[in-house]
Formats: C-alpha cells, structure tokens, sequence
C-alpha cells in the first residue's frame, strides 16, 4: 500500500506519537518530526544517514513562535522575516536553551523558517510543536520535489509522506546567519541574493566549501544523481566524446538537435529562472532513473535563481 496520503488527522497523530512524516513545503519535501522528541529527531537522522554533526531547519507556523526558540533577532533579521516569510529563506539565529543540542549539532545557534504552503501550514496549526524538517533524501542524494520521489526513497522506511503536489519552488531555501548582526548568506536557495539585496543592502555570501560545518548543505558535492553529471558551458562541444553512449541533457531554454542525444530536458521554455528552478530536481529525478551513461547540465545565467541553480549543479557534478 502507498505511504502517500492527503490526511493532516493522520500526520498530527503520527508526529504527536514521535513518528517522523515526510511533509510538503513550498521548496522541497521535508523529513519531519517534533523538535522535543529525541526518538523522533534521531529516527530522522538514521532514515536519511546524515551524519549528526549537520544540523537541522525548525519549521514554525508563525512569528509568534520565534521568541520562544530564538534569543536574539538582529534588525535585518527581523526585516528579512518581515519580507519573505511564510517562504523559502532560512534564519540561523541565536538559540535558546529549550532547543535540544540534537537538532543544533550542538551550536549555540538555531535554523529556522515559515515555510509558504498551505499543508504544512495547517499541520503545523494543528501541532503543539514545531517541526525539525531536512530535506527527505538520503544524505547527498537529489532533494524530493513531489511525494513520489519521497516514497521511492523511503517506502519501507517512514510511515506516511503528506501530499502537498509538486513543491512550487523546486530548489531549498536561502539560509542566513548573522555575525555582528550583519547577514551572511549560507547557502543560496529560492530566495535570490537581487531580492534580499533589496530588503537589507550588501549582503556577503560564505557560500563555499570552506564553510561546510557551519552549513553541511555546502558540501563540495550534495544534491548529486547517481548518473556521472558534468556542467557545460557549451552542450554541442560536450556531447563528442559520447558518440556511442547514453546521453542526457539538461538545458535552460533550448533544445539541442543530434543524434547522440537520448533524452533532453528543456527548464524553461520561455526563459523564466524561477520556472527552471522549479523544475530543477525533477528532471535530475528523471534522467537519473533511465540509467543514461552521462548527464550533461547547461551553465545557467550568473544572476537571480539562475545562480542557485548554477550552485546546485556545480555540486551534483562533483565527483
Ligand atoms: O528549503 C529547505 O530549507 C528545506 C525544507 C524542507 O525546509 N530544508 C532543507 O534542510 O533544505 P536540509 O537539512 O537539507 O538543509 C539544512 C541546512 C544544512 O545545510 C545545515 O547545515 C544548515 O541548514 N543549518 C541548519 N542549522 C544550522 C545552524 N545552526 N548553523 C548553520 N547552518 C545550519
Ligand atoms: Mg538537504
């Protein structure tokens, strides 16, 4: 029987009895459990083999709630709140001792966002709790874009995935830490660094490797297929030495006419990055599945989503 079900009754009382439940936000599908039960917080971890030294994001329904876990909300934090949640930018903020060291790895600091989707939304409504929610993949592996793709991951492993649909923004939040109160991008995600700019001015990006135990979602290589994936700034070049295999192509806008080309997925046909974004991830998810010799990414313009994009396929082409 299919793990995938609508019913919120059913996801509070699973979370409520410390069960963990994929659930659907607007970036991608999460791993969900309550954030005081260690049994709940540890199931996550060993479903997806993440190594415990990564921490995790504390979904909350409303502002209200951020006083109770967090002790400091620097202005720019409070004005980036202000402009995007519910949505997909995360807040790293100085933690309050309520919050288990587990979900933190053991900083003095929290991950925390309000999700914009409907369905977890109400659930977290409907819970006494917040909800510690990584991404619902494996640990490297292609984020969950739709239920499916959770359900192929973890069919005999979780109890239940929520289905929202397919999540709207396609690609994981931004997160932002804070030092000296001034905000420092971990990660680029769905919120574009143009639109945070707007908010609070110049903001730095740490958005590198060397940064990794302060945001493991910066590892040299994550959200990789199985499938070897190289990034090419020029498709028709790239494809030669792959006569006689099995190519996969992912490109923004065009498409690409020769015969070597086995499969090719098209983003955005009219050129839209946030389009491209959301339907990022599932076309890795598709490629992946055909067993192709090589998948080869297009480079994506240096700007807007187009650079979270780029982010994302720079470290599944890693080996
Ligand atoms: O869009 C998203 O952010 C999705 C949905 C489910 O909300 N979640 C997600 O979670 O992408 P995850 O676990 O795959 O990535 C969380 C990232 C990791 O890179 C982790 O290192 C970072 O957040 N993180 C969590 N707490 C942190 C902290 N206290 N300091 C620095 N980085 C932190
Ligand atoms: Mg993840």
């Amino acid at each position: 029987m299919s793990i995938i079900s609508k019913d919120i009754a059913k996801a509070v009382a699973l979370l409520s009895a410390e069960n963990v439940v994929a659930i659907p936000t607007e970036t991608v599908y999460g791993l969900a459990g309550n954030i005081y039960s260690e049994k709940a917080i540890r199931t996550i971890f060993e479903t997806k083999q993440r190594p415990f030294f990564n921490p995790l994001i504390v979904h909350i329904a409303s502002t209200s709630c951020l006083d109770k876990i967090v002790a400091h909300i620097p202005k720019k934090a409070k004005l980036l709140a202000e402009a995007f949640w519910p949505g997909p930018i995360t807040l790293v903020l100085k933690k309050k001792a309520v919050i288990p060291d587990v979900i933190t790895a053991g900083k003095d600091t929290v991950a925390v966002r309000i999700p914009n989707h409907p369905v977890i939304l109400e659930l977290l409504n409907q819970l006494e709790f917040p909800l510690a929610a990584p991404s619902a993949n494996p640990f490297n592996s292609i984020s969950p874009t739709t239920a499916i793709h959770v359900e192929t991951y973890f069919k005999d492993k979780i109890k239940m995935v929520l289905d929202g649909g397919p999540c709207k923004s396609g690609i994981e939040s931004t997160i932002i830490g804070f030092e000296n109160d001034e905000p420092i991008i971990y990660r680029l995600g769905s919120t574009s660094i143009e639109a945070i700019e707007n908010v609070v001015g110049k903001v730095e990006i740490k958005n590198k490797k060397e940064i990794a135990p302060d945001a493991p979602g910066m590892l040299e290589r994550h959200y990789a297929p199985t499938t070897k994936t190289i990034l090419s700034d020029n498709i028709e070049d790239s494809i030669l030495p792959y006569k006689n295999k099995r190519v996969g192509i992912i490109t923004f806008k065009s498409s690409i006419i020769n015969d070597t080309v086995e499969f090719q997925i098209a983003l955005s046909k009219s050129g839209d990055l946030t389009e491209a974004a959301s339907k990022l991830y599932n076309a890795l998810h598709q490629l992946d599945a055909l067993n192709l010799d090589i998948i080869i990414a297009e480079k994506f313009p240096d700007y807007g989503l187009g650079k979270s994009i780029n982010d994302r396929l720079n470290r599944a082409t890693k080996n």
